[in-house]
């Protein structure tokens, strides 16, 4: 069988930074940031992305590298049982989140028809109002959409698809942020967005709160960017490519907060709400299906082409990102399997979607129970043990071999000199802090 890779490089910086960019940039990381003082999070934020985040991103990278052939291969050739219980892991955990993923992105498709069809003077509060039928329906609709993406390859399907949407979103994003600035009350979301204030930085709680957003947002520990970094020839440089994925990541969380923020404070110019009970700014779904649409409603018809091409933006960025979920266990099933990519693919579908129905059958609890699980326990426990097997399965020789060979500039860099022990040690050390702190 022909081995699988992206056509360029280009392609595969894209298609990674497509599984990336999501919903934890889009909203995730805009509303952390104003809760948590604003600009101070904001380097707060970098500084653990670059110094935590990147790190750990090119351990997985190098795993799938080195092994080139699926998780559970991958990571049994390096830890042996350990390994391939590992992987099974990680694509458990990635098909968990691809089941609550997709129920918000089945919202997402309802909020964006909406928007639509009140451009064309109509009304379908269905699509709108929460409901086990719309749940369903559109989560599978849009489990759907991903599905017909991904049977139809890597080239010609995700790495086509998120070349496509990656520049398209970039587009979207700034062409919304420079209009909400100029509406009252943006400027006002603007500084609250970027006034550093330090004192909320003596938080411990603070910091592990950043961190877990950098693993989450980098689609770490569940075995997306490793799948991926299998598809890449051997001489491509990994520090370099996750560089830039990095880079982008959290270029477009950067410039989500120029939207969401002050968009916050044009609702709040308009009249509305944006402090919760506690008093804190409102975020998570509050925000998104409650409040947003509440203030495009009353923006009157520039509303609903802002409302359009809000929910337009949230769904390109969900959609890359559950096409790299998808992908995982379907890379695998075809690998072991022999099977082919649209027989495999449907097959995964079918298993997330019986657990994304038994998620909205029992929302009340198992949707917020999911979410945490595996945000908060499986992936930074999972990125965990990648970077141990990295820092102490692999020999150090072996390893800063292969990776050095690829790049030789990079070899010679400051990073080769750090990376070794910070993945063998800081990493997981940290790692584990942020696991104690939210038990
Ligand atoms: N990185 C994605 C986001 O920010 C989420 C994601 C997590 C995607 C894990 C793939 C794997 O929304």
């Amino acid at each position: 069988m022909v081995k699988t890779q992206f056509s360029s490089r280009l392609g595969f910086v894209l298609t990674a930074a497509g599984s990336a960019v999501g919903l934890g940039n889009i909203w995730g990381f805009p509303t952390q940031a104003a809760q948590h003082g604003g600009g101070a999070f904001l380097l707060l934020y970098l500084l653990l992305v670059f110094a935590l985040a990147y790190p750990a991103l090119v351990a997985e990278m190098a795993i799938g590298r080195r092994g080139h052939q699926e998780p559970i291969a991958d990571l049994g050739s390096l830890a042996g049982g350990l390994g391939r219980l590992t992987g099974v892991l990680g694509l458990l955990a990635v098909s968990a989140i691809l089941s609550f993923y997709l129920i918000i992105a089945g919202w997402l498709l309802g909020y964006m028809g909406d928007a639509v069809l009140k451009l064309l003077g109509l009304d379908w509060p269905w699509l709108t109002h929460f409901s086990l039928g719309r749940n369903l329906v559109l989560g599978s609709l849009f489990g759907l959409l991903t599905w017909y993406v991904v049977q139809r390859g890597l080239q010609e399907g995700i790495e086509k698809w998120s070349r496509r949407l990656m520049p398209a979103l970039l587009v979207v994003l700034v062409v919304l942020a420079c209009y909400v600035l100029t509406l009252p009350g943006g400027s006002e979301g603007l500084t609250a967005y970027l006034t550093p204030d330090p004192q909320k930085l003596k938080d411990p709680g603070l910091w592990l709160a950043a961190t877990g957003q950098a693993f989450f947002s980098l689609s770490i520990g569940v075995c997306v960017m490793m799948v991926y970094a299998s598809y890449l020839d051997r001489d491509a440089s990994l520090p370099r490519l996750g560089l830039q994925v990095t880079l982008i990541d959290s270029g477009i969380a950067f410039l989500a907060g120029l939207l969401v923020l002050p968009a916050m404070y044009v609702a709040k110019a308009q009249g509305l709400q944006i402090l919760d009970a506690k008093g804190q700014l409102i975020s998570s779904d509050t925000l998104v299906f409650d409040l947003f649409p509440r203030l495009f409603d009353s923006l009157g018809a520039a509303g609903q082409l802002l409302s359009l091409g809000f929910f337009l933006l949230l769904t390109v960025a969900a959609l890359t990102s559950t096409l790299s979920m998808l992908e995982v266990p379907t890379a695998s099933l075809v690998a072991r399997t022999g099977s082919s990519r649209r027989q495999a693919s449907g097959l995964v579908l079918g298993a997330v979607l019986v657990l994304m129905a038994l998620i909205c059958w029992q929302f009340s609890w198992l949707f917020g129970l999911v979410v945490k699980v595996v945000t908060q326990y499986a992936q930074p426990l999972l990125g965990l043990m990648f970077c141990l097997f990295v820092g102490w399965l692999w020999r150090r020789d072996g390893l800063l071999k292969a990776l050095a060979e690829e790049d030789k500039a990079f070899a010679s860099s400051w990073f080769w000199r750090l990376w070794p022990s910070y993945v063998k040690l800081v990493c997981p050390l940290l790692i584990l802090l942020v696991m104690i702190q939210s038990a």
